[in-house]
C-alpha cells in the first residue's frame, strides 16, 4: 500500500520534540514490512539537505489577497522511504519552526494551510497514496481540503486518511477570517465543523474529518475522551470513539541504545553493565561537577520545558530533595519561568542540581546513558519516548502514571523482582517526593538494583509490532474509503 506522511518535523530534518522522532521511525518500519511510503515535511532553514532535486516547480496556492506559490524537492530515498520538502522561504526560511521566544509566528495559519495544499496538489505529480497520514494540527487541514473544496477532484476519490493525535494540548487555534483568507467556506466555521468557542480549530477540523483517528498510546485514546484531559475536545472524540485508537510509539534502537551509542562516553550492555560508570563520570564532568562522588543516584532530566511535563510539582519539592544524597541534571529549554527555576535551584544548591538550558542532543544521549533514574512528572503525556529511551540504558523511571508513561512503565516489586521503575498517579508534590525517596532507597540495594535495570534493558520496544498496528489500521480505511465509494456509485445509479 502507498502510505503518504504529512508532518511538520521529522528526524534527521528537523526537530523539536518526540514527533520528529515518530516521523523519522515508523515510515522505515512500515517500508520494511513492504509498504511505499512517502515522507512530506516543510523545507525549514534547518532543514539540510545534501543533493536536493526539484521535482514540483510551482504550485499555485489561491489565498483570499493573492496567489502564492510553492516548489517541492525530494530528499532521495533512505531504508525506501522517499522524502519531499514543500519550498516557500517566505514561510519557512525563518529562524525557528513554530514561533519565538516572544511567541508563535502570527502567520501559522497560513503557515501550514500552504503545505497543506501543496502536499495535495504535489501528490497529483508525484503519486497519489491510498492514505495520507497526517500528524498534528500542522496537517489538519488535509483531511479538511479532501472532504470539502477537493471533494469533487477525481484524483482522491478513493483516498483515505488516518490523522493522528500527538498532542491533544496544541490545536492550531485561529480567528474566525482565517476561513476566508485561506479560502476555505464559511460552513466550515459551525459546532460540528471547525468552530471552537469563537475560533477556528484545526484539529477539530481533522477529528472530524479523517477516516481514522489514532493517538500514541493505549491510555491517552482514553483519556482524551474526559473532560481533564481532552482539552474541550473530548465531546468530538467521544464521538468517534468506534474509529479512535491508541498505538503506542516505538522507539529507534539503532540512534538510542548503550551498546552503540556514539556520544556514550562507553558502551555498556545487559551482560556487561561497568560501562555505565564511565558514562556518568562524564555526564558529571559535562555539567561541570567533577568532584562529585560518582557514587551518589544521579536524577536525569531531558524535556521540553512546558507545564506538560509537571514542571510545577518539581519545584514544590526541590528544596526538600535537595537534602536527599543525590544529584540531580537538567537538560531543557522552553517556557521562561521553568529556565529560570532551573538556574535559580542550581545556584541555591551548586553541589546538588545542574543544568543545561538548552537544546543538545548530545547531551541528551549523554543523560540518558550516564544517569542511575530518569524522572518525568509529566501531568499528561501522549506517549513520551525518554522513559523508553532510559529504560534500554537502564536508567531508572519515575514518572507519574498518565498516559504512555502508565502504559510504559511497571512498578519495580522487590519481593518478586518484577517491574521496570516507579510510578505514582495523584498530581501533587508531596506524592512526587515519596516516590524519588522510594527510588532512592531502592538503588542503596545495589544487587537488586541491577536486577531492576536489567528489566527495564530487555524490554523491546522497537516499532515493529506497531508498524504493523498501523498496518491493519491503513487496511480498515481503505474499506470505509472502498463502502463510501460503493456507497457514492450506488446512489448515482439509483438517482
Ligand atoms: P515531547 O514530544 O512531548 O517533547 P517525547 O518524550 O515524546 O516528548 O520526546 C522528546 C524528544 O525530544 C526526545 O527525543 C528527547 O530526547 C528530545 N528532547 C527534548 N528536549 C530536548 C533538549 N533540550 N535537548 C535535546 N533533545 C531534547
Ligand atoms: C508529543 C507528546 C509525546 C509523544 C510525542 C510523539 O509531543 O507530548 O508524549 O511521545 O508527541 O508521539
Amino acid at each position: 500500500m502507498h502510505i503518504a506522511f504529512v508532518a511538520s518535523e521529522g528526524v534527521p530534518f528537523s526537530k523539536t520534540g518526540g514527533l520528529a522522532d515518530v516521523v523519522g521511525a515508523l515510515p522505515r518500519a512500515l517500508a520494511a514490512l513492504g509498504h511505499q511510503v512517502s515522507v512530506y515535511l516543510p523545507r525549514y532553514r534547518q532543514t539540510k539537505l545534501s543533493d536536493p532535486a526539484q521535482v514540483v516547480r510551482s504550485i499555485t496556492i489561491p489565498f483570499d489577497d493573492k496567489y502564492r506559490f510553492a516548489s517541492v524537492v525530494t530528499g532521495g530515498s533512505q531504508s525506501g522511504v522517499r522524502f519531499y520538502f514543500v519550498e516557500s522561504p517566505e514561510f519557512f526560511d525563518r529562524d525557528a519552526l513554530y514561533g519565538t521566544p516572544a511567541g508563535d509566528y502570527p502567520d501559522n495559519a497560513e503557515r501550514f494551510a500552504l503545505f497543506s495544499r501543496a502536499v495535495l496538489e504535489a501528490s497529483k505529480v508525484l503519486g497519489v497514496p491510498h492514505v495520507f497520514h497526517c500528524h498534528d494540527w500542522q496537517s489538519a487541514l488535509v483531511p479538511v481540503l479532501l472532504r470539502t473544496i477537493y471533494a469533487e477532484d477525481p484524483a482522491f476519490r478513493d483516498v483515505g486518511t488516518v490523522f493522528t493525535i500527538h498532542n491533544m494540548g496544541y490545536q492550531g487555534l485561529f480567528p474566525p477570517e482565517t476561513l476566508p483568507l485561506l479560502m476555505l467556506p464559511w460552513d466550515l466555521f459551525t459546532m460540528s465543523k471547525m468552530e471552537f468557542f469563537g475560533q477556528v480549530n484545526f484539529l477539530k477540523g481533522a477529528l472530524v474529518y479523517s477516516d481514522f483517528i489514532t493517538t500514541v498510546s493505549r491510555k491517552y485514546s482514553q483519556e482524551i475522551q474526559t473532560a481533564e484531559y481532552g482539552f474541550g475536545l473530548e465531546g468530538v472524540l467521544r464521538g468517534r470513539s468506534s474509529t479512535v485508537t491508541g498505538i503506542l510509539n516505538g522507539v529507534d534502537y539503532d540512534e538510542w541504545s548503550p551498546q552503540t551509542d556514539k556520544f556514550a562516553a562507553a558502551k555498556y550492555s545487559p551482560q556487561d553493565l561497568s560501562g555505565k560508570l564511565k558514562c556518568k563520570q562524564d555526564l558529571l564532568a559535562a555539567f561541570g561537577m567533577v568532584s562529585a562522588d560518582p557514587r551518589l543516584p544521579v536524577i536525569g532530566i531531558v524535556s521540553r520545558f512546558a507545564a506538560q511535563k509537571g514542571f510545577d510539582l518539581i519545584s514544590q519539592v526541590m528544596d526538600r530533595l535537595a537534602r536527599e544524597e543525590m544529584i540531580v541534571v537538567a537538560l531543557g529549554a522552553g517556557d521562561k519561568p521553568y529556565e529560570e527555576m532551573f538556574l535559580r535551584l542550581n545556584k541555591q544548591f551548586p553541589n546538588k542540581i545542574a543544568v543545561k538550558v538548552a537544546y543538545d542532543n548530545a547531551v541528551a544521549h549523554k543523560i540518558e546513558a550516564g544517569s542511575d533514574m530518569f524522572l518525568m512528572p509529566s501531568r499528561y503525556e501522549p506517549c513520551g519516548l525518554n522513559q523508553i529511551y532510559s529504560l534500554k540504558y537502564g536508567t531508572v523511571p519515575v514518572v507519574r502514571a498518565t498516559g504512555g508513561l502508565d502504559d510504559t512503565i511497571e512498578p519495580w516489586d522487590v519481593r518478586s523482582g518484577k517491574g521496570t521503575g516507579f510510578k505514582f498517579t495523584e498530581y501533587s508534590g508531596e506524592s512526587l517526593l515519596l516516590t524519588i525517596k522510594q527510588a532512592l532507597h531502592a538503588y542503596r540495594d545495589q544487587t537488586s538494583w541491577q536486577a531492576l535495570m536489567r528489566n527495564g534493558m530487555n524490554k523491546d520496544f522497537s516499532w515493529n509490532a506497531s508498524a504493523r498496528e498501523y498496518g491493519k489500521v491503513y487496511d480498515r480505511v481503505r474499506q470505509i474509503r472502498g463502502g463510501a465509494a460503493v456507497q457514492e456509485k450506488l446512489s448515482t445509479v439509483t438517482a
